[in-house]
């Protein structure tokens, strides 16, 4: 149950903000300043524990949590130079995510915020991910087109001058991520596969295997990558595996190209058809180095504001979740010491932002 309230005697938050994200394979903490400064923001990835499974094992990212969660969180104290009764509010994703992951996060913020007798908000994961695009750009204009494109999602958002976000459009089956990881599957890549893929299609040409695109219907904001996936592992199935192994990397340059342009597509239509002059792109696959370039260059030539984080805020961070977090408690948010891990917290928000 959430049981964020508003509490407007306390609203002033005057110093440091301590943030943690558990919703997946990362254990991060992050401190930012009174002032949204991120004084440190450490993440300790598990990808070598689930590695050899191929995705991420729920159990077992419980468990990686639960050892690091402390150590995480005082490595980001220390990186930030200060003691824990410096700290002045707690934000922690409350979901969405792995529902064992989630209540690792949620059960040390509850006990720090309890221990410190300082103020916890609960966050939305999206949220945190919306947020990432303000983190080195506080000043990007409102309102603007939002892409999160996760392992999890693929929304369109169109952020209104008040901060609302109205979800313009989303994927009917996978998410970008997913695709990407799939995909990577499919050629025998390790986890996760978005980086594998990425760097793999770096030596191939993307025009040289073509990959249906899916646009859906005319102006549909909407997107699908399962056909793709599809056509992947036909394409794969008529192949021998010599010339598998020989178009490895112009197979992965194609598929690249079939995820990313359709992103870059629909973000501009959304763009347009909003008549918003500004697009932000956040989440791990806008680590993608194809998708960037393509955004980069479109932006430039269209005259757009972009933001497209740092690689580090990209994938999961908690830098995202404290400067989302610290919206909510400067605007008198506060959750009880009651709430608890929202599995499916989905694309509602945990608040306005
Ligand atoms: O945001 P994130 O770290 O976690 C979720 O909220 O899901 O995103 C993880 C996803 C994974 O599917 C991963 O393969 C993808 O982001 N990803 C990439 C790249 N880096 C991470 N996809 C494409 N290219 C990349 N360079
Ligand atoms: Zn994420």
């Amino acid at each position: 149950m959430t049981t964020t309230v508003e509490s407007p005697t306390s609203a002033w938050i005057t110093g440091p903000i301590l943030g943690i994200e558990t919703s997946c394979d990362e254990t991060a903490a992050s401190v930012l300043a009174a002032d949204g400064a991120i004084l440190s923001n450490i993440i300790t990835s598990q990808h070598a524990v689930h590695q050899r499974f191929g995705g991420v094992v729920p159990e077992l990212a419980s468990r990686a949590h639960i050892e690091s969660i402390e150590v995480v969180s005082a490595e980001a104290l220390q990186k930030a130079g200060l003691a824990w009764t410096d700290l002045t509010g707690i934000a922690v994703t409350q979901g969405p995510g792995l529902a064992g992951a989630l209540l690792v996060g949620v059960n040390y913020a509850k006990a720090l915020a309890y221990v410190l007798n300082i103020p916890l908000v609960g966050v939305s994961h999206l949220e945190g991910h919306i947020a990432s695009a303000w983190l080195q750009d506080p000043a990007f204009p409102l309102p603007c087109v939002v892409l999160v494109v996760s392992g999890g999602h693929t929304h369109l958002y169109y952020k209104e001058p008040s901060g609302h976000c109205r979800l313009l459009g989303s994927t009917r089956d996978d998410a970008a991520g997913e695709a990407f990881d799939k995909g990577a599957q499919l050629l025998g890549l390790e986890y996760p596969g978005g980086p594998a893929i990425d760097s793999l299609a770096r030596q191939g040409n993307p025009e040289a295997i073509a990959f249906p695109r899916s646009y859906l219907k005319r102006g549909s904001l909407e997107f699908s990558f399962s056909g793709l996936k599809t056509a992947l592992l036909y394409k794969l199935q008529a192949m021998t595996e010599q010339s598998r192994t020989a178009q490895a990397a112009d197979l992965a340059a194609g598929y690249q190209e079939a995820i990313v342009a359709v992103l870059v597509e629909k973000s501009f239509a959304a763009v347009r058809s909003s008549g918003a002059r500004a697009l932000a792109v956040v989440g791990g696959v806008s680590a993608n180095s194809r998708l960037r370039a393509l955004l980069q260059q479109r932006a430039t030539s269209e005259s757009l504001h972009l933001s497209l984080p740092p690689l580090a805020y990209c994938t999961d961070n908690a830098a995202m979740i404290a400067a989302a977090g610290r919206q909510a408690l400067r605007a008198g948010l506060r959750a009880s010491l009651d709430i608890d891990a929202q599995a499916s917290l989905a694309s509602s928000f945990a608040h306005a932002l």
